[in-house]
């Protein structure tokens, strides 16, 4: 030990040095023997190595992070015997330099990887940073978007009052200076201005959906089922409808929220049974992994299954308007207020077979 250190601590030098048997070892990727120094005196010369000096023969052998791959390092053992160094000596410092090259290798991996995972961290963070950043911009012009629809809609109305106030005054007052034709097309400005004032509201009430701030309380769905049902049968005392909703219905949610989805879903139940002599209505809960399934069955028209998810689309209608009335509304409505409350809403259905639209309210502390 002692004398290797003495010849490295002599041995600054570069690797292209010719003199040099640990340069050579590096270069050529193999052990350099010299067996006899007093043989070699360029080399003894380069090292320092004079008489008296106890290094008599040394071999050099490259350290290898892989098998004659570039060397790291070169280890370089002595001895004070000239010839002492055999191939079994060269073999064991071949042996040593095997295993430095694997500890070596190591940890170069272990840094690397360490490095990968500093650089892995710090982009997460970039990339969280960014993520914030755009979600908050979208949501900004998401609000703006909301807030202008809302002001157009709103302001849209006033124009359409005129129109249809107007079209009924010039209808009575001046009715009689119009002929059957002329008066029919009165009336059906009229019906157009009304049913734009409809479907307006229903995208103010859509649009108040989506901005009303939430205020989360324990809710009893299955009371608000029935105050609904009780409305409907009200507002059409002449049609028969077996109504069952289930006990012990209760929600966590915006009472306001739920009540206006309950009461598109329950409309369209109401509506879709309307040419059946048997109409029934169904509304209950299920726990499902978890998680408590809402949902509002009917035997009524139905619809074709194909088109389940688009039936969510604001304005899109499966039914005729002439037999099912409707702007096609309630039900984006009822999403918007699902997906308020981290849920989710999908319907089934098929033709003549009713329908059943399904949600969940995670709200409820049901995950
Ligand atoms: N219970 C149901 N049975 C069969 N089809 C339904 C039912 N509920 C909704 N649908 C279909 O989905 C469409 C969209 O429903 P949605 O409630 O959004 O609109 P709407 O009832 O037609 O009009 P609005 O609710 O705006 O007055 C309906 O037009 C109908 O085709
Ligand atoms: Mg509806």
């Amino acid at each position: 030990d002692e004398v290797t250190a003495a010849v490295l601590a002599r041995h600054p030098c570069a690797l292209t040095d010719e003199r040099c048997p640990a340069a050579a070892a590096a270069r050529e990727r193999r052990p350099v023997l010299v067996a006899d120094l007093a043989a070699a005196p360029a080399a003894a010369a380069h090292l320092g190595v004079g008489p008296g000096d106890p290094v008599a023969a040394l071999v050099a052998v490259p350290v290898a992070t892989e098998p004659g791959g570039r060397p790291a390092a070169v280890i370089v053992a002595a001895s004070d015997r000239p010839g002492a160094l055999d191939p079994e000596a060269v073999a064991f410092v071949q042996h040593l330099a095997d295993v430095a090259g694997v500890g070596l290798e190591a940890e170069r991996r272990e840094a690397s990887r360490r490095e990968a995972e500093r650089r892995l961290a710090e982009m997460n963070v970039r990339l969280e940073e960014r993520v914030r950043e755009r979600t908050a911009d979208l949501a900004a012009a998401y609000r703006e978007l909301e807030a202008f629809a809302y002001s157009v809609s709103h302001d849209l109305r006033a124009p359409l009052r005129a129109l249809d106030g107007f079209s009924l005054a010039l209808l009575e007052d001046y009715g009689e200076a119009l002929d059957e034709t002329g008066q029919d097309y009165l009336r059906r400005i009229r019906a157009a201005a009304q049913r734009m004032a409809a479907l307006i509201d229903d995208l103010l009430t859509l649009s108040r959906v989506s901005r009303r701030e939430m205020a989360v309380a324990e809710v009893d769905l299955g009371a608000l089922a029935r105050q609904v049902l009780a409305d409907l049968r009200a507002a059409e005392p002449g049609r028969r409808v077996r109504a069952r909703v289930a006990g012990g219905l209760t929600a966590r949610g915006d009472p306001h929220l739920l009540e206006v989805a309950l009461r598109n879903l329950l409309d369209n139940a109401w509506k879709f049974t309307r040419g059946r002599e048997d109409a029934r209505i169904t509304v209950g809960a299920r726990r499902r992994g978890g998680e408590t399934v809402y949902y509002v069955r009917d035997n009524g028209a139905g619809f074709d299954p194909r088109y389940a998810d688009k039936l969510f689309v604001p304005f899109q209608r499966l039914h005729d308007a002439a037999e099912f009335p409707g702007t096609g509304i309630g039900l984006a409505t009822v999403q918007r207020i699902v997906h308020r409350h981290g849920g989710r809403v999908w319907a089934e259905g098929g033709p003549g077979r009713g329908a059943t639209f399904y949600f969940t309210l995670p709200t409820n502390g049901g995950g």
